[in-house]
């Protein structure tokens, strides 16, 4: 019990800290544009991130969770993502980190360094910032660490994840972390000495679990407006937090976040319960895209590119689409990377007339989804017209039960989460307006 009432009392600066901040704003910025004839490996790329996300959707509890694929995947997961500078120290060396809705730890490289991969921004150096400290094993930060990936040492709180042929290894530690124009102390995060082949320079994870950036910050809430690829404004995109994070538009739409009863909070699991394609509403049910004892459900993720839908759902859309659009010729999608593709007419100016996609959520909320967030092109003739376009939805694998609603679906749109209120809200946005 005095155990308990003692880290109480040791957290409780953060949560008043965090409790006066205002709001902030800080920029995202895309690793890799989606373009045409890249399907195939952002495909790829996806698939990594998927098995993470199912690893970890399916685990009860953690035993079952396989951290050598949950970690690898993770980090070869950064590619379809969205970088956000995070300086760390005192004085501050700035990283760029994936922001990760999917995952909790934050984490960077650190020197000593036994093994790290190159990267623009130097490891952190412990011993130059005065603001470092490692976190003994009694924190309750080390605590939330999976068991199987945590241990105990003389180093302190060590986590040690395999992965592939390597593996990354460090120990938690608290620091000084700037995101955008705010700074906040004492913030838990893994320092990692040892890393495998991957080009990662870290990951701020901005799950629901406790150590992740939004928990300990306590902002309650934070947005984000995804430009889509090649927007002509080009650049950056806005994620804001706190105070700041609030959407302006009247076409608000909310809908509550769920809990898998499965497993650890982590994931933003929304309620979809119907999917209109056109003028048909789909036989969906409450065991479509519901939880099952292997995952089920559906998230809302910034690292997955596609939206994968779980197999009996995505047959149903796809039937929807093939009917409606039988004036079109089918193509197989197979070798673009997707599943379901169609011949585009030149003569029709390149304009892919598809049918509308609703996606419906618990509480009432729709998303109307702007086209180019479900139909790609992805072949063109020589003179610069699409002659194929795919669909950007796809089914999850049987292994894989977890559907994911991926960011090229969340483009031109401002996402709200917010974590006090337990709510996603959206509303279609200008990014660059936000
Ligand atoms: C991150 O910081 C670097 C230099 O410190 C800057 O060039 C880059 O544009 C920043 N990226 C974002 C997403 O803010
Ligand atoms: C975890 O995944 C790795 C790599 O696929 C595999 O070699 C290992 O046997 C798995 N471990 C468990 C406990 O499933
Ligand atoms: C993790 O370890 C803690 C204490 O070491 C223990 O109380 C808890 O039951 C363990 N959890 C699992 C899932 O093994
Ligand atoms: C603690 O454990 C880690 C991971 O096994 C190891 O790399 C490190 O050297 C250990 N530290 C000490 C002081 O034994
Ligand atoms: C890592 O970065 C190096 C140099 O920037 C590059 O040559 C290599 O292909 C990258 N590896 C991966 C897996 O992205
Ligand atoms: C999702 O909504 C459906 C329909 O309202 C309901 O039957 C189901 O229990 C909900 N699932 C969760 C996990 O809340
Ligand atoms: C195909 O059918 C759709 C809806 O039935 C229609 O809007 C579209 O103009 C048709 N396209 C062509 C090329 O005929
Ligand atoms: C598409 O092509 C792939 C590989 O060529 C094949 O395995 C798959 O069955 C095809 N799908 C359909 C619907 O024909
Ligand atoms: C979005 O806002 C910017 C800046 O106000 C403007 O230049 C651009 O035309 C807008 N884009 C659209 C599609 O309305």
């Amino acid at each position: 019990m005095l155990a308990l009432i003692l880290l109480l009392l040791l957290l409780l600066p953060q949560i008043t800290l965090a409790g006066d901040l205002h709001g902030f704003r800080a920029t995202l910025s895309r690793i890799h544009q989606l373009s045409l004839g890249k399907h195939a490996e952002a495909v790829r790329r996806d698939s990594h991130r998927i098995a993470f996300l199912s690893a970890a959707a399916a685990a009860a509890g953690e035993a079952a969770t396989n951290s050598s694929v949950s970690f690898k995947a993770q980090l070869e997961s950064r590619a379809g993502g969205y970088n956000m500078n995070v300086s760390i120290g005192t004085p501050p060396v700035t990283f760029p980190v994936l922001a990760d809705t999917g995952s909790n730890l934050i984490w960077a490289q650190c020197a000593p360094c036994t093994k790290c991969f190159p990267q623009p921004a130097r490891p952190l150096q412990p011993g130059s910032s005065s603001t470092f400290s490692k976190l003994p094993c009694s924190s309750s930060f080390c605590e939330f660490l999976p068991n199987s990936s945590r241990a105990c040492n003389a180093t302190g709180c060590v986590y040690y994840y395999p992965y592939g042929s390597g593996y990354t290894a460090g120990y938690l530690a608290t620091e000084t972390l700037e995101v955008g124009e705010s700074s906040f102390s004492d913030v838990a995060f893994g320092c990692s000495t040892e890393n495998g082949m991957d080009n990662s320079s870290g990951i701020a994870g901005l799950g629901r679990g406790p150590l992740s950036l939004v928990s300990q910050l306590g902002v309650g809430r934070f947005s984000y407006c995804l430009r889509s690829d090649g927007d002509a404004g080009g650049g950056d995109s806005p994620i804001l937090f706190g105070s700041l994070a609030k959407l302006a538009d009247a076409n608000v739409q909310s809908t509550p976040f769920v809990k898998n009863p499965e497993s650890r909070p982590t994931f933003y699991y929304v309620n979809l319960t119907g999917i209109t394609v056109g003028a048909t509403d789909l036989p969906v049910t409450a065991s479509t895209f519901g939880f099952t004892q292997s995952g089920g459900g559906t998230v809302v993720d910034s690292g997955s590119t596609y939206t994968y839908l779980a197999k009996d759902g995505y047959a149903m859309v796809k039937q929807a689409f093939l009917s409606q659009m039988a004036n079109l010729t089918a193509v197989n999608g197979t070798r673009f990377g997707l599943n379901l593709g169609v011949n585009i007419d030149a003569g029709a100016g390149g304009d892919v007339l598809v049918p509308r996609l609703v996606l419906r959520f618990a509480g009432g909320a729709e998303y109307d989804v702007p086209s180019k967030g479900y139909f790609a092109p992805v072949e063109v003739d020589s003179q610069g017209r699409v002659t194929v376009a795919c669909l950007t939805v796809l089914p999850t694998t049987d292994n894989l039960p977890v559907s994911i609603i991926g960011n090229l679906m969340q483009m031109d749109l401002h996402l709200l989460y917010d974590l006090d209120g337990g709510m996603l809200s959206f509303a279609p946005a200008n990014c660059s307006e936000v």
